[in-house]
């Protein structure tokens, strides 16, 4: 019988940092309980992969993992990716197929699985997606849990696994998939930045302060929650990757004493993808998320990285 390998990658929120992360600010992001699967098996018949549109990123993927493992043929696979992460939202699907496909491959290949390599490998996957990340979404899908993570430069990134309390529960509220890609919004801040150097970087340092304040509310330090998410929102909204239909949305979770703010790299022209929400009494947001016909789900936090689910003959 084929050799048959299932691998589980999970997605991720960030918390506060995004953005700021890309010009060597911390950021603190959570894996999520939504997984992404890579399934290969060897097949006689070339490279196959389902579903078939997902060919080109799990070519560009064997094409990474063959040079950076130097080996030779990896082609004929069969490969089936299904996920539970939508798509392009900012929950990092990319990472986590990235993360998936790696792992599977190492599976495959017998080698001993190195989480560090692994990690390194879907960075080289995510950096020719979209051209200058940060390498948080590959490191949170990597090793799970929460993370404090940081990159100083692009050979020398640092992260540390955070010991947290029991999280408040919060919810996700998918804004709609965003018109831009990740690497757009990136540019559109880089744009800004070259334009407004001081002012871009005094938001920054202000999103640092609210990371810093995740972290001691993650430590039981510093209780109010929503006043740290708002805080973030404000200051993504200031570096313009919000868009306006959003903003309108996230006055009326404030209305009713709710909070709310996005994840991720945003969106300006219609939607900004996901956005984490958070009322102190979680009824009054489902209700409101009834009301409005908000596409809304509750989230656990902290949830494992990179899962070998099957590996038989
Ligand atoms: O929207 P996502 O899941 O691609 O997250 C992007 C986060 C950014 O900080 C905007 C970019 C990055 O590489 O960290």
């Amino acid at each position: 019988m084929a050799k048959k390998i299932k691998v589980s990658a999970p997605g991720k929120i960030i918390l506060s940092g995004e953005h700021a992360v890309v010009y060597g600010y911390p950021e603190v992001l959570s894996a999520i309980d939504k997984r992404l699967f890579v399934e290969i098996e060897e097949s006689k018949a070339g490279l196959s992969v389902f579903p078939s549109e997902g060919r080109s990123y799990v070519e560009h993927a064997l094409e990474t993992v063959k040079t950076k493992l130097e080996v030779g043929k990896l082609d004929n696979l069969k490969v089936v990716v299904s996920s539970e992460i939508p798509i392009g939202c900012g929950l990092g699907s990319s990472a986590a197929f990235a993360v998936a496909i790696t792992t599977a491959f190492f599976e495959f290949l017998k080698l001993p699985r190195n989480l560090k390599k692994i990690n390194e490998i879907a960075y080289g996957i995510e950096k020719k997606q979209h051209n200058n990340p940060s390498g948080g979404d590959n490191t949170i899908s990597t090793y799970g849990g929460f993370l404090l993570y940081r990159k100083e430069t692009e050979m020398f990134k640092v992260f540390s696994s955070l010991k947290t309390r029991v999280f408040p529960s919060l919810f996700l509220i998918n804004s709609g998939k965003p018109i831009e890609t990740t690497g757009e919004m990136v540019d559109r801040v880089r744009r800004f930045y070259l334009r407004s150097p001081l002012k871009v970087e005094k938001t920054f340092k202000e999103v640092e302060q609210v990371t810093r304040g995740f972290l001691k509310f993650l430590s039981k330090e510093e209780s109010n929650l929503g006043e740290l998410v708002k805080t973030n929102e404000e200051l993504l909204e200031r570096l313009g990757v919000v868009s306006k239909k959003t903003m309108r949305l996230i006055r009326k979770v404030e209305k009713i004493g709710g909070f709310a703010k996005i994840s991720g790299a945003g969106g300006v022209k219609e939607n900004s993808g996901i956005m984490i929400a958070y009322h102190a009494d979680p009824e009054k947001l489902i209700s409101f998320a009834e009301k409005e016909r908000l596409d809304m789900f509750r989230v656990k936090l902290g949830e494992k990285g990179v899962r070998i689910e099957q590996n038989a003959c």
